[in-house]
């Protein structure tokens, strides 16, 4: 396995680094260390972690022109006895490595993956926050920095790790969705498994005429019959129908959500049944109408769980959802929480326990 090369002035940097604010936002702080790896000649080189900082790319730099780029998202907790955990990362490590193939970029070894996370972490222990629902979020991403316009595939890539310490993404509680029925956001045979940045690239001009509608997440529709509930842009949706959970079915035009999953075994757990199929917008409409739609939710590592209170159409036509705070949102979010942070018994390998350095 290769080993993290430690830089000095970053274990200076983090040493003297504090955050000391009630409302740690989303994204708001960044720890001022990074991982770093390059890649060259069909290998992984200097592993390292570094002081934060910019970083100096080429301007012909391919990730620039053509988006050959990946990221990932995941979550550390501290647990009640200070250990600190990260929640499941061999599905990110796994997902990342799809989403590389998809974009022809070199996979990275899951345990260089998970070693670089693990250090990341240990060296940022004291910026993993205390309050239930906080964490310490992970960002691992690849560039390609090959220099050159022409349009084939880098052979030149870095591979770069932030941490974040978040508080909730929703103050919310509950969100309100803006069904997109004009744009879409990918179609089959693309890039929407892969967590790549042209699939939020072509999300964000429908995510500013959500804002603009007083929305919190734009619904996307399948590219082909535009009838199908996808996602959101960065969650994966669920509905209470006639007291089973449903949920879109994976397909290579969505994200495989690590909470998607994780929801779906705890609800299992419960003895709730699960449907995964295709479920029409109109469906859902019809059904939260007549009431054998009891609830429905929004799902992912930065929002956690949160109902969803209205859908608002293309015409602006708004339908309340019912229960929008959610009955059995609440309950597997609950439950989804305090596995997350030591409260609840976890699952055979959910939580990979960061081990103690000492510096
Ligand atoms: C498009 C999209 N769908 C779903 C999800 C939820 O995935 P996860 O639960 O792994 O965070 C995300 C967030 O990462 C996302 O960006």
């Amino acid at each position: 396995m290769k080993k993290v090369e430690i830089h000095s002035e970053a274990v200076e940097r983090i040493k003297k680094f504090e955050v000391n604010d009630t409302n740690l936002g989303f994204g708001k702080y960044v720890a001022p260390i990074m991982i770093q790896a390059s890649y060259e000649k069909g290998e992984w080189r200097n592993l390292s972690l570094l002081p934060y900082g910019p970083l100096q790319l080429d301007p012909c730099a391919k990730v620039l022109h053509y988006g050959q780029e990946i990221f990932e998202g995941m979550k550390v907790f501290r647990h009640p006895n200070d250990d600190i955990y990260m929640f499941r990362p061999e599905m990110n490590a796994r997902r990342f490595n799809q989403s590389a193939r998809r974009m022809a970029m070199p996979e990275v070894p899951e345990d260089m993956f998970l070693e670089a996370c693990e250090v990341i972490c240990a060296y940022s222990k004291h910026l993993v926050p205390k309050r239930l629902g906080e964490s310490l979020y992970l960002r691992p991403f690849m560039i390609a920095t090959e220099v050159g316009m022409g349009i084939k595939p880098s052979n030149q890539f870095l591979f770069l790790i932030v941490a974040s310490p978040s508080g909730s993404y929703f103050s919310g509680g509950s969100v309100k969705v803006y069904i997109e029925r004009q744009e879409i956001r990918c179609a089959p045979g693309g890039i929407g498994f892969a967590k790549t940045g042209g699939n939020y690239a072509a999300s964000l001009n429908s995510y500013a005429k959500t804002i603009e509608l007083g929305c919190d997440q734009t619904m996307w529709l399948d590219a082909i019959e535009h009838k199908y509930i996808e996602e959101m842009s960065g969650m994966n949706f669920f509905a209470v129908i006639n007291g089973d959970l449903h949920t879109p079915a994976l397909t290579d035009t969505i994200l495989d959500g690590v909470t998607r999953r994780s929801v779906i075994a705890i609800a299992q757990g419960q003895n709730i049944k699960v449907v995964e199929r295709k479920l029409s917008i109109d469906e859902l409409i019809e059904a939260s109408k007549s009431g054998k739609c009891s609830e429905a939710f929004v799902c992912g590592t930065a929002a956690v769980i949160a109902p969803v209170s209205q859908l608002m159409d293309s015409d602006k036509t708004v339908f309340h959802m019912p229960n929008p705070q959610g009955k059995l949102s609440m309950q597997l979010r609950e439950q989804l929480v305090g596995i997350q942070a030591g409260r609840v018994d976890a699952p055979e390998g959910w939580l990979y326990k960061i081990r103690e350095i000492n510096f």
